[in-house]
């Protein structure tokens, strides 16, 4: 019998040719898993109303954890469109099924690493090493939002604070609200992923990036939280900055930081400046980890335009499947492929078209299994 059982989520677009790549990769590691497929993705949507069937998610409940790909998300009334007749004006709103996955199996925690490996044509300085901490439940991309805000909503909003009022003469059907819903819990809880991370792996410093001069509640409780838990790391200080300053000084001197803690949005957007740093998307993972159960992924999307042409860059993948070994406690087999890798890269004789190559995501899965 199988060691594992996976969750197998290719998604849509390149999501299935990256997750083909991998499979490669996995077999030629002699990983012991079953693999069980997964239904997610814009067909799921179009023709279901849901691109995250409940089918899917208890399937997953009874696996060790998921790989996944990609997935295509778009706005509210351009997703509307797309859906099959019979389903239209039913009340289907779409919402990213990768941000539900992370909210329905609590999966706090999402690990971004972007390392510049060397002899990377795409790195931006060498020896880059950064890996960024996004909560990954709540926040800005909490999904609390209203377009129009209901009455009631505004009336208890207008009766609890005084900028309220200035927004009534633009009429409730002219206002979108999304909130920043954050609590201490989560605050801590992804300070403290942070800081743990940093003790096991030499660490001297923490950098707890938000907005805390503007954001003043939300921002505030972030880095009123990170100081409460810094005091439990003595050894290691704590860095506050604000995230318009972060992107700027991260530009200038990556070299300064090594890990980076935020809120769901502000991590967002931070990890994918980092994954520029370290050779683009091609080139960025992710892991979403809670108590019991993950779901890693390349952090790029479905590039719908090159689906089916096994062009993009795998590396992002195995990367994250790399991600998923360590996780599994698998640590020989995570390090082998992380060599593997960083071979490959470094003797860049197969390479995706990012690179300046001409080979398919298929050629470098062999490439990298044949050094394994
Ligand atoms: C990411 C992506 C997703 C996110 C999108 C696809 C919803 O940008 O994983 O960073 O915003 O979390
Ligand atoms: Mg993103």
């Amino acid at each position: 019998m199988a060691k594992y059982k996976i969750a197998w989520l290719p998604g849509d677009g390149v999501g299935n040719d990256v997750m083909e790549a991998t499979r490669i990769v996995l077999d030629a590691l002699n990983f012991s898993a079953e693999y069980i497929h997964g239904d997610i993705g814009w067909e799921f949507w179009k023709h279901e109303g849901d691109p995250l069937p409940q089918r899917t998610i208890d399937m997953m409940k009874n696996t060790d954890c998921a790989l996944f790909g990609a997935i295509t998300s778009k706005p509210k009334e351009e997703a509307a469109a797309e859906l099959d007749e019979h389903l239209r004006n039913k009340g289907s709103v779409y919402f990213s099924p990768i941000v539900r996955l992370r909210q329905e199996f609590n999966l706090h925690t999402n690990l971004r690493p972007c390392k510049a490996y060397p002899g990377n044509p795409l790195n931006y300085k060498e020896d880059i090493d950064l890996v960024i901490f996004r909560e990954n439940t709540e926040g800005m991309y909490g999904g609390v939002e209203f377009h129009p805000i209901p009455e009631d909503v505004f009336t208890v909003l207008e009766k609890n604070h005084p900028k309220m009022k200035k927004f009534k003469a633009y009429g409730l059907e002219n206002l979108a609200l999304s909130t920043r819903i954050m609590s201490r819990q989560k605050c801590a809880n992804i300070v403290t992923q942070a800081y743990k991370y940093a003790q096991k792996n030499g660490y001297k410093s923490v950098t707890v990036v938000d907005k805390p001069n503007v954001l003043r509640e939300t921002g505030g409780l972030m880095i009123r939280t990170a100081r409460e838990v810094a005091k439990k790391y003595p050894g290691i200080e704590l860095w506050e900055t604000n995230i318009d300053a972060q992107a700027m000084w991260l530009i200038k001197n990556p070299h300064d930081y090594g890990i980076m803690v935020a809120e769901n949005m502000f991590g967002d957007i931070l990890s994918d400046l980092a994954a520029q740093l370290v050779g683009g998307l091609g080139f960025a993972s992710s892991g979403n980890i809670g108590d019991n159960y993950a779901v890693f992924e390349p952090t790029h999307g479905s590039a719908p335009k090159y689906a089916g042409q096994y062009k993009v860059n795998p590396m992002a993948m195995f990367l994250a499947t790399r991600l998923m070994l360590e996780w599994l406690g698998e640590m020989e087999m995570a390090t082998t492929l992380e060599k593997s890798i960083a071979t490959v890269i470094l003797e860049k004789k197969v390479k995706t078209y990012d690179m300046g190559g001409k080979n398919t995501s298929l050629e470098v899965a062999e490439e990298v299994s044949r050094i394994l």
